[in-house]
């Protein structure tokens, strides 16, 4: 696989492909690889000829007491994997190359931004949408893949690309858990053994809403019990456990359209987020 670090670079090899007729799959990433990375590349083979991955730990999406300093970096590990899965390019571009100086530009997305994790990290989703909305536009790609798991981003990225009439195919894919139910993500290798153990609880409280809820309890009771049962279980502080309409992410109030529930919480350094169909 071949590393590229200059945007001129990345666009001289995705137009060569797209003039030789192929399709071009991305798939952006921070690193700090997972199952769950590498799934986003296997379903973008599927649906191109040609994968590009791409690695850059984007500042703009961090907040000054944030983990930026902290998040895994290891290009050389990264490579071989994303390479085992099947990417023909790397990204991994340097923070100058993204953000020259003078860069000012940036992209929002009011309204999805704001509810959920917006409402917690008000810079994260202006960060995400203008760093996606950069690597979209540069690289061109026909598809697109996002995971499932950072499911407000997803939505996010969706509609800043058809706002943006961005004419690359956004697809989310499922999220890819643990043996014990615990969504994949680069932020676990934070946790100590017991919170580890802790940590699949999370996933099992969203089962315990989506049942209730498709059996007729009421939403706001099951996530009330949910938030104390994290609490219980050793969660620090739960920033929220809701049921959202799954497409304006706003309180579901009309059952007859696709719901999504959907928690974040503190377990020791590690803020572990997750969501599952209603
Ligand atoms: O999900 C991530 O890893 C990041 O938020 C993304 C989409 C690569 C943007 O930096």
């Amino acid at each position: 696989m071949q590393t590229v670090r200059t945007i001129a670079d990345l666009r001289a090899q995705a137009s060569a492909w797209r003039q030789g007729g192929g399709r071009v799959g991305l798939v952006p990433t921070m690193g700090g690889l997972h199952e769950g990375h590498l799934s986003l590349v296997r379903l973008a083979r599927e649906h191109a000829d040609h994968v590009i991955a791409t690695l850059f730990v984007n500042p703009a999406q961090f907040a000054p007491n944030e983990d930026f300093d902290a998040y895994p970096r290891d290009e050389a590990a990264d490579g071989d994997a994303f390479s085992n899965a099947g990417a023909e390019l790397l990204f991994a571009p340097d923070i100058a190359e993204v953000y020259p100086p003078g860069h000012v530009t940036q992209v929002s997305v009011p309204g999805l931004s704001e509810v959920l994790d917006g409402a917690f990290r008000p810079h994260f989703f202006g960060g995400v949408a203008t760093i996606a909305a950069k690597l979209l536009i540069q690289a061109m790609a026909d598809v697109a893949v996002f995971g499932e798991k950072d499911y407000q981003q997803l939505q996010v990225i969706k509609r800043m690309a058809r706002d943006l009439d961005i004419p690359t195919e956004i697809l989310g894919a499922p999220t890819i858990r643990e043996a014990d139910g615990l969504a994949m993500s680069s932020r676990n290798r934070y946790l100590t053994e017991d919170e580890r153990a802790a940590a699949p609880t999370i996933f099992a409280v969203l089962q315990e809403i989506t049942d209730g809820v498709r059996g007729g309890v009421g939403a706001n009771d099951l996530c009330a019990i949910g938030r104390a049962r994290l609490l219980d279980v050793g969660f620090r502080d739960v920033d929220y456990v809701s049921v959202v309409d799954a497409e304006t992410l706003q309180p579901a109030t009309d059952a007859s359209r696709p719901a999504r529930a959907l928690a974040a919480a503190w377990l020791g350094k590690a803020r572990l987020i997750d969501n599952l169909p209603v």
